[in-house]
């Protein structure tokens, strides 16, 4: 089973992510945390990736869907897979389709977040991740809105494969809610 969290910077699609891939035995793989991975590393593609990151820019798509070919060929990710902060623009959901068609597969389910955004520039303000100050946060949201809010467009194609949540709850009532989003698949 392939699953997506979806949702704007903050609304706890790495919460939730990790919350599932724990308690079903799920891959859970987000672009993000591989990215900083590679950063701290100071492997190529962190170094490539740096100052895009901390700007809260995109990463060029041939580089995160590299990252995701990769990881998706592991093990643990035959049980079912998590996908966090990936997709993000068209042409990685494009990719995306094409790395699940050769193995005969498809995406289950994109579960889509939604909080206000003022909560979320409060928790991220809060969490003080390097790229969570506000500068980077309003870029973070901008990107989100022109580059990766329009694959809801994208994938509203598959009927009901959209499931959208609302996040702004304690973080067990959301991962109640999103259960339930999934379970109706
Ligand atoms: P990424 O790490 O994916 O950042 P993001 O999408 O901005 O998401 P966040 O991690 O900030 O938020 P989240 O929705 O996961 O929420 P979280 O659970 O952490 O990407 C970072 C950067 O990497 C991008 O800007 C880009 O440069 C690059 N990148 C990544 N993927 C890419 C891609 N596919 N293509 C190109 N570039 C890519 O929660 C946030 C905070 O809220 C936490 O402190 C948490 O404890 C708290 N919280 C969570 N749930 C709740 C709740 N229910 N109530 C109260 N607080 C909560």
């Amino acid at each position: 089973m392939i699953i997506i969290f979806f949702g704007a910077p903050g609304v706890g699609k790495g919460t939730q992510a990790a919350l599932f891939a724990e308690r079903m035995g799920f891959g859970h793989l987000s672009t993000g945390e591989a990215l900083r991975n590679a950063i701290a590393a100071q492997t190529d593609i962190g170094k490539l990736a740096k100052q895009i990151v901390d700007e809260g820019k995109l990463v060029s798509d041939d580089i995160v869907t590299k990252i995701v070919e990769e990881t998706l060929a592991q093990p643990k990710f035959q049980a079912g897979t998590i996908l966090d902060g990936y997709p993000r623009t068209i042409g990685q959901a494009t990719a995306l389709a094409d790395i699940l068609h050769a193995k005969g597969q498809s995406v289950a389910v994109v579960v889509n977040i939604t909080v206000d955004q003022e909560t979320l520039v409060q928790r991220l303000l809060a969490r003080g991740r390097k790229d969570d100050n506000e500068e980077t946060i309003r870029a973070r949201f901008a990107v989100y809105e022109n580059e990766t809010a329009p694959l809801l467009d994208f994938y509203a194609k598959t009927p009901n494969l959209i499931k959208t949540i609302d996040g702004e709850a304690d973080v067990e009532t959301v991962y109640s809610r999103v259960k339930i989003a999934v379970e109706g698949k």
